[in-house]
């Protein structure tokens, strides 16, 4: 697999940030820009900051790590980040309008052999994409935050994406160590969100409704569940969960269990203004440090998680769940 000559990311919030700091751990040159000159100041930082804390984490060598940093390019204008860039990372709001008139100009100045990825979190790349040209080499490439630590990218094809330029993306989102997976086809939230979507509104729901505190369901996620998930997806999981009779004793011992809950979990799609004020106080109440210091703790717990997994893998990846 040829790794690009350049990655250029356009939009410089925190997973433009995230993406550069991933490929400069990689040592491959990067270009950033952000129409906002206060945001690529901070960015500036946050990606040094980002990338050195890859180091620090046991994550990426130091050597490599400078290498990338010091070809990191804080770029002036959209044309000058792209220009020479085999991959373009498309990083700016999940705003669809905004996301076709960036890309359209994008494809104005991108070299005809560039890869163009979007970071959004659930729009249809029909959408994304609508008011190109050439769609061959566009494809939806969505991370987790933070994307330099969260191992899964979500692939997402426009419906004609080549296969060519899917084996690409596979093959670079490879090199950064990362695991691609591809849907086979495209669905809103796409399958990550939706699952987040699906837990959190019931974890909103059990704090509104008085059943637990804020701080207690999240432990009741991340120790609970989360982990084991971390372990196990949850098919595995319940594969596991009865005994020799796998799956099939599962379901006849618990199936009716979960359907009857199924029937009473939350299906609201919305909150009013009182449950949102409600839900935000709980919350900033629970976590009191800095947003920046509660961020570098949950890090350190994440990347404490992604090695012990590391170590606990079969070489042959076959018991993979
Ligand atoms: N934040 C998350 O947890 C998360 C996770 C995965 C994917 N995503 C997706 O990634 C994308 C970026 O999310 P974010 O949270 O970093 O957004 P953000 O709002 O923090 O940052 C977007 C940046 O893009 C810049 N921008 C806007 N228009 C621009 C343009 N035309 N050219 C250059 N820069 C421009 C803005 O100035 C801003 O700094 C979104 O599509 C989002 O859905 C977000």
């Amino acid at each position: 697999m040829t790794i690009p000559r350049k990655v250029a990311v356009i939009g410089a919030g925190d997973i433009g940030v995230g993406w550069a700091a991933l490929c400069a751990s990689a040592g491959w040159p990067v270009a950033i820009f952000d129409l906002n000159p206060a945001t690529m100041e901070r960015a500036s930082i946050e990606i040094e900051r980002r990338t050195r804390a890859l180091v620090a984490l046991g994550r990426a060598p130091e050597a490599i790590v400078e290498r990338g940093l010091s070809d990191l390019d804080r770029a002036s204008s959209l044309s000058d980040a792209i220009q020479d860039a085999d991959w373009v990372i498309e990083a700016i709001h999940e705003d669809v309008a905004a996301k076709q008139k960036l890309l359209a100009a994008i494809e104005q100045v991108a070299g005809v052999d560039a890869l163009i990825s979007s970071s959004s979190s659930g729009l249809a790349p029909t959408d994304i994409f609508g008011r190109m040209r050439r769609l061959d080499r566009c494809l939806v490439t969505h991370p987790l935050n933070p994307p330099e630590l969260i191992p899964i990218v979500e692939v997402v094809p426009e419906g004609r994406t080549s296969v060519a330029a899917i084996t690409r993306a596979v093959g670079y989102l490879r090199a950064l160590g990362r695991h691609p997976i591809l849907l086979k086809k495209s669905i809103p939230g796409y399958v990550v969100g939706r699952i987040a979507a699906a837990v959190w509104r019931e974890c909103i729901d059990l704090v509104l409704r008085g059943v637990i505190s804020v701080d207690d369901l999240d432990r009741a996620v991340s120790l609970g569940p989360g982990i084991g998930w971390a372990a196990a997806g949850p098919h595995l999981t319940y594969h596991l969960a009865a005994g020799e009779g796998g799956i099939r004793g599962f379901t006849q011992q618990l199936l009716a269990s979960f359907e009857s809950w199924w029937q009473q979990l939350a299906h609201w799609a919305q909150l009013d203004p009182d449950q949102q004020r409600v839900l935000i106080h709980g919350i900033e109440r629970a976590y009191k440090g800095k947003v920046e210091f509660l961020r570098e703790a949950r890090d350190r717990r994440l990347n404490a998680i992604l090695r012990a997994l590391e170590q606990a893998r079969a070489p042959s990846g076959q018991e993979s769940g």
